[in-house]
C-alpha cells in the first residue's frame, strides 16, 4: 500500500526544533491576521514575511531558505538562499521551504483556507522548485502504490481511484482551483459526473484535504504554484497519500529559471520522495478558517487564539496545537 513508509529519523531535525517550528508559523499568521479582509494583499504578505523572518532568529539552527518569497533581487526578505536561524555556522544545517502567507488574495478578501506554512528538512532534501506552475495530482492514504499517474488522463485517474475505492466514478469528489485554465479538466470531470470542489486559492490546503476523510475529497487535480507543490508534498510525506507533480513552463525564461536551479529533465513527473526526501517537518498555522485549520481569532483585551499543525515524516506524528496569545 502507499501509506507512509518508515523513514529514519534525522538527528539534525532535532525533536525540539520540530515543535519550535510552530512558533514561526504562528508569528506569521498572527501578523497577517491584522490585515484579514482589508483588501491589501501586499501588506498582508509583508506582515507575514517580516514576522516569520524574525521568528526564525529565535531558533537554534543554521537554516537556508530553498523555497521562499522569490529570488534575491525580487524579495527583500526570505529570498531563496537567505540564511535564517539564530545559529549560523553552529546549529544544525536545515533547508526550509516556506510561504509566510499562502493565500494572499484570500486574506485580503477574508476568504477561507489562508495559511502560514513551512517545511523543513536536512540540507539537500527539498526540491529547489522554481516559481513556475506545476501540474498536480494527489490522492489520500490507503490506495495501492501508483494508483494515480499524471501521464494518464483525468478520466483514467478518476476511474482507477473509483475502482480501488469500490465506487462509481460519479461518486468521486475532486478538488480543483477555480481558474479558466482548468475549463477542459472541469468539463472532463463533469462528463464523468464527479463532484468538483472549486477553491478560489490555496492549493496547499487543497492538496492536504485529500488526506482528511472529513473533507470527503478523493482527489486533487490541476495546476498551481510549484513551490506550493513542494510544501504540500512535505505534508503528505508525513500523513500519507500520493502525489504527482510536473513543472509547467509558459516560456523560455521559465525553462531557464528551472535549469538555473539544476533541473534538467523539464518533463519529469515528481513523486513525493522527489520533492521532499528523508525526514521532514511540515508546520502550518491557519490565518483564515479553512478545511485544515481554524484561522486566527482576535478577541477582546488583546487576546488571540491560533490553531496550528506540525507533522514529522519519520514518526508520522501529527500534533494539533491551539495557542492563546496576548498582544503586548
Ligand atoms: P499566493 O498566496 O501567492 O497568492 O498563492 C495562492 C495560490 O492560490 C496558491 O495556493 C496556488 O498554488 C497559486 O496561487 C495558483 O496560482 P494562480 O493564482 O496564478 O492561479
Amino acid at each position: 500500500m502507499s501509506d507512509k513508509t518508515a523513514t529514519p529519523a534525522s538527528s539534525v531535525l532535532d525533536r525540539v526544533l520540530v515543535l519550535e517550528m510552530v512558533r514561526v508559523t504562528e508569528a506569521a499568521a498572527i501578523s497577517a491576521s491584522k490585515l484579514i479582509g482589508r483588501g491589501d494583499e501586499k501588506a498582508a504578505d509583508a506582515a507575514a514575511v517580516e514576522a516569520m523572518r524574525k521568528a526564525f532568529d529565535e531558533l537554534y539552527m543554521d537554516g537556508t531558505v530553498v523555497i521562499g518569497e522569490g529570488e534575491r533581487d525580487e524579495a527583500p526578505m526570505l529570498f531563496i538562499g537567505e540564511k535564517v536561524g539564530g545559529a549560523p555556522g553552529k546549529g544544525p544545517k536545515i533547508d526550509i521551504a516556506l510561504d509566510p502567507l499562502e493565500g494572499t488574495t484570500i486574506t485580503a478578501k477574508a476568504g477561507p483556507n489562508a495559511l502560514a506554512v513551512l517545511a523543513a528538512a536536512e540540507e539537500g532534501c527539498l526540491l529547489n522548485a522554481p516559481d513556475v506552475y506545476m501540474d498536480k495530482l494527489a490522492v489520500g492514504p490507503g490506495y495501492p502504490e501508483d494508483i494515480i499517474d499524471l501521464a494518464k488522463t483525468p478520466t483514467e485517474n478518476v476511474k482507477a481511484v473509483a475502482a480501488a475505492k469500490g465506487v462509481e466514478p460519479n461518486e468521486i469528489i475532486v478538488c480543483v482551483l477555480d481558474r479558466p485554465r482548468h475549463a477542459d479538466l472541469i468539463a472532463e470531470l463533469r462528463e464523468l459526473g464527479c463532484g468538483i470542489q472549486l477553491i478560489p486559492d490555496g492549493d496547499v490546503a487543497g492538496v492536504i484535504a485529500v488526506t482528511d476523510p472529513e473533507t470527503t475529497i478523493d482527489l486533487y487535480m490541476g495546476q498551481g504554484g510549484a513551490p506550493e507543490g513542494v510544501l504540500a508534498a512535505a505534508a503528505l510525506r508525513c500523513v500519507g497519500g500520493q502525489f504527482n507533480g510536473r513543472l509547467v513552463f509558459r516560456n523560455e525564461s521559465e525553462k531557464a529559471r528551472a535549469r538555473k536551479w539544476g533541473i534538467e529533465d523539464l518533463g519529469r513527473i515528481y513523486k513525493l520522495d522527489d520533492l521532499a526526501k528523508g525526514d521532514c517537518i511540515f508546520a502550518a498555522t491557519g490565518v483564515t478558517d479553512g478545511s485544515l485549520l481554524k484561522g486566527v481569532k482576535r478577541l477582546k483585551g488583546g487576546r488571540m487564539t491560533t490553531e496550528s499543525v506540525v507533522m514529522r515524516a519519520s514518526s508520522g506524528t501529527v500534533r494539533w496545537v491551539r495557542g492563546e496569545h496576548h498582544s503586548s
